[in-house]
Order: C-alpha cells, then sequence, then structure tokens
C-alpha cells in the first residue's frame, strides 16, 4: 500500500501568492501531476490540514478544483487556517466522509492499513485541541479496529517539536490522547503538518511524522525565540510504503527536476 501525504497548501483566492510571495495553487498543481506520475501510483493521498490559508469557501474551492485532477482518491483533515464548516461543505461525501458531532472524524477502513482521521480544529487558535468528546470517538474507533496495524491522521502534532508552532502553540488534550494511543501498540503511525517541516519523532510508543508544506518551508530557529519565519522551498510532499511484512517506510519527494535516472555503473569520460 502506498500513500502520497502532502501538507499545508495554504491556498489563496485564484491568481494570487500566499503572503504575496508565495505560488501555493500553482505548487500543488505540482504535487498532483507528480502524484500522478508515480511510477508505483499510490493508492490514496492524505492531505493534512491548513487547506486554505485564510479560511474562506472562494479558497476551499479553487483547491478543490485543483485536488480534482488526483487521479486516486483523497481525503484530508482540517487545520488551524481552515473554517471547519467551510470544509465540510466544500468537501464533504468523498474527501471527508463524515462528520461526527460536529467533527471531522472518519475511518478509512479498505486498505491493508486502517486510516483514523481526526479534526484537532481550536477555532480561533493556532494550537490544537482534543477534547472529550473527540477522545471518546477515537477510544470507540481503535476499541472497534481490534489489532489491525493503524494510521492516525491530524492536523496538529501533539507534541513539542522544538518550534513555537507546537511549543508555544501547544494541544489542549495531548496527555489523554498520548495514553489512548499508548495502549494501542498496532498504531504503526501518526501523521500530521502544522509545523512546515519534514520530521519525525518518537511518541507514546508510535512514530509521529511531520510532512513539509507544499512550498512554504519553516525557517528553522531550533529554540530560539522571535516570529516565525517561511522560506519559498521547493514543492514536496512525502510517501508512506507499507510493505507486506508490515513495515511503514517514508520518503521524502522533492517536486523538482533532477538529472538521471543513471545505472550504477562507471559513466564513460
Ligand atoms: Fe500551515
Ligand atoms: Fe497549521
Amino acid at each position: 500500500m502506498l500513500i502520497a501525504h502532502i501538507s499545508d497548501p495554504h491556498i489563496t483566492e485564484r491568481g494570487t501568492k500566499a503572503y504575496g510571495i508565495a505560488p501555493m495553487a500553482e505548487n500543488l498543481m505540482l504535487c498532483v501531476d507528480h502524484i500522478n506520475h508515480q511510477k508505483m501510483r499510490p493508492d490514496l493521498v492524505l492531505l493534512s490540514g491548513d487547506v486554505t490559508n485564510d479560511f474562506n469557501v472562494n479558497q476551499a474551492t479553487y483547491a478543490r478544483e485543483i485536488l480534482a485532477a488526483l487521479e486516486v482518491p483523497y481525503y484530508l483533515v482540517p487545520g488551524n487556517h481552515d473554517c471547519r464548516d467551510v470544509i465540510w461543505d466544500v468537501f464533504g461525501g468523498a474527501a471527508c466522509p463524515s462528520r461526527q458531532d460536529g467533527f471531522i472524524n472518519y475511518v478509512i477502513e479498505d486498505h491493508p492499513l486502517r486510516i483514523i482521521a481526526l479534526d484537532s480544529l481550536h477555532p480561533g487558535q493556532s494550537g490544537g485541541k482534543f477534547c472529550p468528546v473527540r477522545l471518546q470517538w477515537l477510544a470507540d474507533q481503535l476499541a472497534a479496529g481490534g489489532e489491525r496495524p493503524t494510521l492516525i491522521f491530524l492536523h496538529h502534532p501533539p507534541l513539542k517539536l522544538g518550534v513555537p508552532e507546537t511549543d508555544v502553540c501547544g494541544f489542549i488534550g495531548a496527555e489523554a490522547f498520548g495514553e489512548l494511543v499508548q495502549s494501542y501498540p498496532n498504531i504503526q503511525r501518526v501523521l500530521c503538518g502544522h509545523i512546515h517541516l519534514d520530521t519525525h519523532s518518537q511518541w507514546r510508543g508510535t512514530t509521529v511524522s511531520t510532512a513539509p508544506s507544499i512550498g512554504m518551508g519553516l525557517d528553522l530557529s531550533l529554540g530560539q525565540s522571535g516570529a516565525s519565519e517561511f522560506l519559498l522551498t521547493p514543492p514536496g510532499y512525502m510517501l508512506h510504503h507499507w510493505l507486506p511484512q508490515g513495515v511503514l517506510v517514508s520518503h521524502s519527494i522533492q517536486v523538482r527536476s533532477f538529472e538521471g535516472p543513471f545505472a550504477f555503473v562507471p559513466v564513460e569520460t
């Protein structure tokens, strides 16, 4: 099973760039085209939030138009730059199959890896939140899945990763979320976005992986205080490859031209 994981497209109005400089719609188109041309076709695409930059329906609709070019199914969860109701109105049904107690939570069952999508949105806040209602829903889904290998997919990483987006903004309810995750060793990975960096960290008996933004990479400060800034990075995404022997291998993909491929034999000069 192969999963393409894209994150944080921050789509703005048609013909504009995010913060006046980042060509995010163009980057998303490049990622879509790159995914469609992978030699091994992904089974599905996960988009871990911040679909829009400014919450509104025009941006979400434009994102949906770009994502419609994907030749495989895609699913998404909202981020802190999204409005939950707008995401549901624009993507509900296919890309967000269900809404539970008002939250965009759902389970994708028909693959070797079971995928649980969680809504970590805390409206009006940059950080994440996992309230008792969402926690109970997750507990029920994990219990229903038994020992099946499982991925959890949400916008906000539930731990501090040494950047302001996690360490300052925080995640309300992360402790209870972590206790639940720790009791299910079949959770292979927790997939997130939000920090605009490609990272992997141990957490509660599993691994939390964050996908990069598709073109606004966080300028690393690593513990230094100060306002966050971004760099215009090449568009990129991750490929998570679930092997038959039960190993999840994650690859970082940059969408740009490389010379090659070349055979592993000496090149004549
Ligand atoms: Fe973001
Ligand atoms: Fe975010």
